[in-house]
């Protein structure tokens, strides 16, 4: 009963949303993390490339953001005519937290000539004082893009020492990562593939080096939808953010999707419920605003990228 009655209260709060975008000439963006109910009313779902690569080119006048600030951030960065919502205002990222823009002018004494590579996860502070961005999906193509020998990437060591795998430049690491990421252990694998044999491991770039060195697949969270729908195996244990599998299990009904391990959850990415969609932008609540120098600096090392 009390199941009908939620499924009733979803489907309700979906139309009004609905209604709402259509009514303001908003689109609703979703990353690939996020609650099924979310994803299931998105205009377009991804992963930081290509949902970067989408804020860039809709034509409505208010983009609703249902992922986490930094990605918010780079929409209104490069929207600068359109509103941008983060319907949860506390949707931050650890990640983000884990290193400042006077850290990257630091780092940039330390290191004269080292181009600086921003990963999406960053503030607008430090993407403007970096000489481009990137995301897991091109990360290895835009550090082999630049022509100096040794590369700065910041913040995650991870997704450095994952590139670093596929370079000859020397990558400069800084010491930041994703806690959620960071809980898959080779062991959790080891014993997943004891309990379900032929099943495939997926890793995300973020995961710690021992892990990746385990993993079948290693790609962004859109690679991964790729790469399960194109695999004839059965098991997949998923070792990203567990919002993932909703869609993974809609789309592939005869496959089986295991989460490399239980803590891997994002509670940043689960805190926009459909409560803070209908809140927020019908009463216009929770707009990203940069200020104009930091937009316009920021805004070239995303262009940068996107031009690649
Ligand atoms: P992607 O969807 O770009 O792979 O990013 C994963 C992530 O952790 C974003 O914070
Ligand atoms: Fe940040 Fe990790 Fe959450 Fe992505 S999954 S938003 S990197 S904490």
């Amino acid at each position: 009963m009390t199941d009908v009655n939620d499924k009733n209260d979803i489907k309700a709060k979906q139309e009004i949303i609905k209604d709402l975008l259509k009514k303001k000439r908003a689109i609703l963006l979703a990353h690939n993390y996020q609650r099924g109910e979310i994803q299931d009313i998105a205009d377009f779902q991804g992963d930081s490339l290509e949902l970067s690569i989408k804020a860039n080119k809709t034509d409505a006048d208010i983009i609703v953001f249902c992922g986490v600030r930094f990605m918010a951030e780079s929409a209104a960065i490069m929207n600068p005519d359109k509103i941008v919502i983060l319907p949860n205002e506390n949707a931050g990222c650890p990640m983000v937290d884990m290193i400042t823009a006077k850290d990257i002018i630091n780092l940039k004494k330390d290191y004269p000539g080292a181009p600086v590579v921003a990963y999406v996860n960053t503030s607008a502070e430090c993407k403007a004082v970096s000489d481009i961005c990137c995301t897991s999906a091109n990360a290895v193509k835009v550090v082999n893009s630049l022509p100096a020998g040794r590369v700065i990437m910041v913040p995650d060591k991870n997704l450095g020492s994952y590139v670093q795998r596929f370079t000859d430049k020397e990558i400069i690491n800084w010491p930041g990562y994703c806690p959620p990421h960071g809980r898959t252990k080779p062991e959790d694998i080891k014993i997943l593939k004891e309990k379900y044999p032929g099943a495939v491991f997926v890793a995300h770039p973020e995961s710690i080096p021992e892990t990746i060195d385990v993993a079948d697949h290693v790609s962004s969270t859109s690679g991964m939808y790729k790469f399960v729908r194109e695999s004839n195996a059965k098991y997949f244990i998923i070792g990203t953010e567990q919002g993932i599998m909703y869609k993974m299990r809609k789309e592939n009904p005869g496959k089986v999707f295991i989460s490399s391990n239980k803590g891997l959850i994002c509670p940043n990415m689960k805190r926009t419920h459909l409560e803070d969609v209908i809140n927020s932008l019908s009463n216009m609540k929770n707009i990203i605003r940069i200020s104009e120098d930091i937009r316009i600096q920021a805004r070239k090392s995303i262009e940068n990228m996107l031009a690649l």
